[in-house]
């Protein structure tokens, strides 16, 4: 949520301008309500700012030009404090404009600061939060007459979250930015240096990374990066290199990310499942700070994420409790620590995160770990912070997702969660070895199903922009089908904005069978008829339920099932899979069918309306 850009270049180098506007448009998937850019250039600061897309920001800065300049910072918001207008973008200024601010995060106790600014004679000219931050900097600078004191005595003063990034008009050719419960990398480059909200604001110009930790103070030169805490202290911050490079942030001949990385998909699902094996051919995690020991003994397992990822962790749901016996809840990360849930020393709480850094979920793990709980994370981006905060860590490797729905990294997500199943059941002995490697190598077959998936997808276009005026759409599945279901619903609502709900099958004859009416789409996500007890069954007879009361049907079952064929208006085939496996491919349409409708609807698939990536508020 909000996206910041910060860059100190030699002072023969290039324009800052050019560097910070690409950063910000790697960085527009965090938030796109504004946009704004300040740089310092001949002992001042110019800013220009503007509401609405990068585009707008972009077309003020060619009638308006800066001055061509060595610093400066970038912000692109997802508004929090304070509608989406010019006022509100960032930069904020102080009152004298020789400090200007940028803001990422909520700071919770602004309005008692504000008032003690407004009584000491302070004007503000925003509604935001973030002002309050620009004006204290600014103050405290002119008490201390140093720029890094300065943000740390204010990094003190405040509550809740934020990154903040800040120039000042006396202190050439330095940014100075602060952390707490909010991302900011730094880039280490060659005679320059970098801050982002996360590595693709610079991945153009170097893959060295530098992780800050939380409660830190950054400042950077173009030759110079200190990192100190909010004690003064000096920090310790972890160096590591990007495994992507600037091609895998960028389209490539794709008309959208959304579509570049549903394509993607057999490719993330492979890299996941690499290189897992050590030399004793045991699962091995990424990082792992917990003892076998005490993995061992755990006696309940909480999953935890939000939106798509907590549809990962229902599926992880299935396959731990049938492969490791352990009871499985699966908890949204907004409601876990609000219910005060019975959480031991015994508990493995498993935390599933694309970023890294959804606030949900980080408040969770937190909460867990003071209740003495193990956290493991699963995760798709190095270096944030709910990996650095867990035990234990399994990485995703789906590569940067920049479209704001997740597609890529909901199956990475559930190739992970299998991953972590096998590995309990292997390290608890509810598996043989070769037991584990006949499902790993069934796993590995996966990618290959997936890309057959794609292969086969124009039908499902073409179902989708004869489907573009539909208002409502309701997804039914069962068992691991079920969240699939929920998942399809999902992508239909934030990308096509229809309602769109999805539904255990079992559930509809308890109420939602009320909604069916003649022409209604419903799609069904069907159990394979190998599956076990009488499921796939079940779900015909579900199928039937709506059919006889009119409902379109769109079937989604496995190829060879012919006993599906009478019932489906619209028949989507999957290859054939081990029942729990079957999301990684079953999901494949649903999400192909949300983004062609959004797309013939005219929408823009990246940045649905009112959403951002990467939610960093609570
Ligand atoms: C839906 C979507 C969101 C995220 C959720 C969690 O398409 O993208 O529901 O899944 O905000 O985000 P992460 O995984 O970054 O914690």
């Amino acid at each position: 949520m909000c996206g910041i850009v910060g860059y100190a270049g030699p002072v023969d180098g290039v324009d800052a301008l050019g560097v910070v506007m690409e950063g910000l448009r790697r960085m527009e998937y965090r938030g796109y309500d504004s946009a704004g850019i300040v740089v310092q250039a001949q002992g001042a600061l110019a800013a220009r700012k503007k509401a609405g897309k990068l585009a707008n920001l972009e077309e003020l800065l060619s009638l308006d030009p800066l001055p061509l300049a060595v610093t400066a910072v970038g912000h692109t918001r997802w508004a929090t404090h304070g509608g989406p207008t010019d006022e509100n973008a960032h930069p904020h200024h102080s009152a004298d404009g020789r400090l200007a601010l940028v803001h990422n995060g909520i700071i919770e106790n602004y309005a008692a600061l504000r008032a003690q600014l407004v009584d000491e004679g302070a004007s503000f000219t925003s509604e935001t939060d973030t002002e309050i931050a620009a004006h204290l900097v600014a103050r405290a600078y002119d008490e201390v007459g140093d720029l890094t004191e300065a943000m740390r005595l204010v990094a003190n003063q405040l509550q809740g979250a934020f990154t903040l990034l800040a120039l000042h008009a006396d202190v050439p050719g330095t940014v100075v930015g602060a952390r707490r419960n909010s991302p900011l990398v730094v880039g280490r480059g060659k005679g320059a240096n970098f801050l982002g909200s996360d590595v693709a604001a610079f991945i153009e110009h170097t893959r060295e990374a530098i992780e800050l930790g939380q409660d830190q103070v950054v400042t950077i030169t173009c030759d110079s990066i200190e990192v100190i805490d909010f004690a003064g202290a000096p920090a310790t911050t972890r160096a590591y290199h990007v495994d992507w490079d600037a091609r895998a942030a960028e389209k490539g001949g794709y008309p959208n990310f959304m579509a570049k990385e549903i394509d993607e998909q057999p490719r993330a699902v492979a890299d996941t499942l690499l290189g897992r094996m050590d030399q004793r051919g045991h699962l091995a995690l990424d990082e792992l700070r917990i003892d076998a020991s005490a993995l061992r003994s755990i006696d309940k397992i909480v999953v935890i994420g939000c939106g798509t990822a907590s549809y990962a962790g229902q599926v992880a749901k299935y396959a731990i409790e049938h492969w490791c016996r352990v009871p499985t809840e699966v908890e949204l990360g907004s409601e876990f620590r609000y219910r005060d849930p019975v959480v031991t020393a015994k508990t493995l709480v498993v935390a599933i995160s694309q970023s890294g850094e959804t606030m949900d979920t980080l408040m969770a793990v937190r909460h867990a770990r003071e209740q003495g709980a193990k956290v493991l994370a699963i995760c798709n981006t190095h270096g944030s912070t709910i990996p650095r905060e867990a035990d234990a860590v399994l990485y995703t490797h789906a590569g940067p997702e920049v479209a704001v729905a997740a597609t890529k990294s909901f199956l990475a997500q559930v190739a992970a969660c299998y991953l972590l199943g096998l590995y309990l059941a292997q390290l608890r002995g509810n598996k043989f070895e070769d037991e584990v490697r006949a499902i790993l190598a069934q796993l590995a077959r996966v990618p290959d199903q997936i890309q057959q998936v794609l292969n086969s997808m124009e039908p499902v276009r073409a179902l989708a922009r004869q489907m573009a005026d539909a208002r409502v759409v309701l997804f039914l599945g069962r068992h691991v089908g079920f969240p699939v279901a929920m998942e399809g619903a999902l992508k239909l609502k934030e990308l096509a904005y229809i309602h769109a709900e999805g539904f255990a099958g079992g559930e509809l004859k308890h109420g939602p069978i009320a909604l069916i009416e003649p022409g209604l789409p419903v799609f069904v996500v069907v159990p394979s008829p190998r599956g076990r007890d009488s499921l796939h069954g079940k779900v015909i007879s579900n199928i039937q339920e709506i059919r006889a009361r009119g409902a379109r049907t769109i079937v989604i079952a496995e190829e060879g099932d012919d006993a599906v064929r009478p019932y489906a208006d619209t028949l989507i085939q999957v290859p054939r899979t081990p029942t729990l496996l079957a999301p990684l491919v079953t999901t494949v349409p649903l999400q192909v069918f949300a983004v062609e409708l959004a797309m013939a609807k005219g929408h823009d698939v990246d940045q649905p309306r009112n959403l951002a990536k990467s939610v960093t508020v609570e």
